[in-house]
Order: C-alpha cells, then sequence, then structure tokens
C-alpha cells in the first residue's frame, strides 16, 4: 500500500506556540529541541513539568495551561515531526 491520501491534520490547539521557542533544530540556546522525542516522552515531561517534579524556567507555566487532552493531543502531534 502507498501512502496514505488524507493530508496531516492541522496543528491541535496550542501546538502552535510550542515550536516557537522548540525550532526543529536545536538552536545553539538553552532550549532543547523536540525532535526525535516520542508522544509519551513528551507528554509524561509536560506532565512533570505541570506538577513541578520537573526543574523548569518557562515550561511549568506552560504547562499549567493544557488539560491532559490537549497535552496528549500536542504530544503527539509533534512526536509526528509535522510542525
Ligand atoms: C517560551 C519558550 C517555550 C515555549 C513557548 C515552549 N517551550 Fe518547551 N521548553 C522551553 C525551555 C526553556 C525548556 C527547558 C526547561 C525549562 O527551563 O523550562 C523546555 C523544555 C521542554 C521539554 C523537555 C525536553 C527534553 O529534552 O526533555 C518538552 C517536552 C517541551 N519543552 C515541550 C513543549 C511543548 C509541547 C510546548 C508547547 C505547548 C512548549 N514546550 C513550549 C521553552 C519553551
Amino acid at each position: 500500500m502507498g501512502q496514505p491520501a488524507v493530508s496531516p491534520p492541522a496543528a491541535p490547539p496550542g501546538a502552535s506556540s510550542c515550536s516557537g521557542c522548540h525550532a526543529r533544530s536545536a538552536n545553539g540556546h538553552s532550549i532543547p529541541s523536540l525532535q526525535g522525542l516520542s508522544a509519551p516522552d513528551i507528554l509524561g515531561a509536560l506532565q512533570a513539568f505541570r506538577n513541578g517534579e520537573r526543574e523548569a524556567t518557562v515550561m511549568g507555566r506552560i504547562a499549567k495551561g493544557f488539560t491532559d487532552g490537549e497535552m496528549r493531543a500536542i504530544a503527539e502531534w509533534l512526536a509526528r515531526g509535522d510542525e
């Protein structure tokens, strides 16, 4: 079978804001690239930032703005790497 004929779905709410900081390639600043992370990696990191389990400068505040469902949708979308 070939490639699926459907076009990729649009970014879920909130996901487009992530790439403003997390550019596709490492940018030499202190912001890690999300390339190569799986959806569970991204979801787990967001939840740890939100709970305060993981040290953060900005991600704790950002993660507090999303529900679990929104985080899951964003994580799955980012992990596909179509941004
Ligand atoms: C204002 C800039 C900024 C925005 C916007 C931003 N991030 Fe981050 N992100 C960071 C920084 C800086 C870190 C390093 C941890 C810290 O200091 O908060 C980070 C860390 C992460 C990590 C951990 C990466 C790793 O290697 O473990 C994940 C996952 C992540 N961000 C996901 C997201 C997602 C998803 C969004 C969109 C909802 C987002 N970020 C939006 C700046 C940003």
